[in-house]
């Protein structure tokens, strides 16, 4: 084995081990799949160094405030410091897990093609049919109802919609779900986006004339 495969390897079983108190939709299964879009989005864009690309993918979640109370970039750089990772590495993926999310994201701030396309494969996972289920599961562990019909949601989806106040999950639609695919950040992350959009909002069709029927 390469150095970098058996790092590989290693970051691999401590993410693995990590995320298990997730829940599903951001456990191991997320993880691998974000690895594996970002890693053929790199492909079709061919602009990305695709060992931090990988690394980048594996730890995008390390700290998520939701699960953990750990301090991401602190344990990031302890697990690829005991590896040997050059500080040039580190400082980059250790810049990816901290500018990845949707919340904590600087939108205007300059991104390295590395964050743009690990971003996009992240995004792209809250998106169509997988994003709806980790969306329903995500509601489900915080205890979210379903939907709130007082809410009130125009159909079909209005983007202005969402409600600051709301917490169901189908607000959560509005208020992040259908405006990622504005905010692709490559070619080949919007094409992907494009279709998996429609999907969400042909979901909240049917889901309206079901709850309404
Ligand atoms: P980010 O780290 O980019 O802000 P999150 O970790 O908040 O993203 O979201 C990850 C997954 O959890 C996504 O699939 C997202 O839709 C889902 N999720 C997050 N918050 C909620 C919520 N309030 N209701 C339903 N799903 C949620
Ligand atoms: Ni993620």
């Amino acid at each position: 084995m390469t150095d970098k495969t058996q790092i590989l390897k290693f970051v691999e079983d401590f993410v693995r081990e990590a995320v298990q108190k997730h829940d599903s939709g951001h456990g191991w299964s997320h993880i691998e799949r974000v690895v594996r879009l970002a890693l053929h989005i790199n492909e079709c864009e061919g602009k990305g160094d695709s060992y931090i690309i990988e690394l980048g993918a594996l730890l995008h979640d390390i700290g998520d405030s939701k699960f953990t109370s750990h301090d991401g970039p602190a344990e990031i750089r302890r697990i690829l410091s005991s590896q040997g990772v050059d500080p040039g590495i580190i400082d980059e993926v250790v810049s990816i897990n901290e500018s990845i999310s949707f919340s904590k994201g600087k939108h205007d701030a300059l991104k390295s093609d590395e964050l743009q396309i690990v971003q996009d494969a992240d995004r792209l996972d809250a998106m169509g049919a997988i994003g709806i289920a980790r969306a329903f599961n995500y509601g489900g562990f915080a205890g979210n109802e379903i939907y709130d019909p007082r809410e009130g949601y125009a159909n079909p989806p209005n983007l202005a919609a969402a409600r600051s106040h709301a917490s169901s999950t189908v607000n959560h639609f509005y208020e992040k779900l259908l405006h990622l695919k504005d905010l692709m950040n490559t070619d080949t992350g919007r094409k992907l986006a494009g279709e998996r959009h429609d999907f969400m909002v042909k979901y909240l069709e049917q889901f309206y004339r079901e709850w309404n029927s």
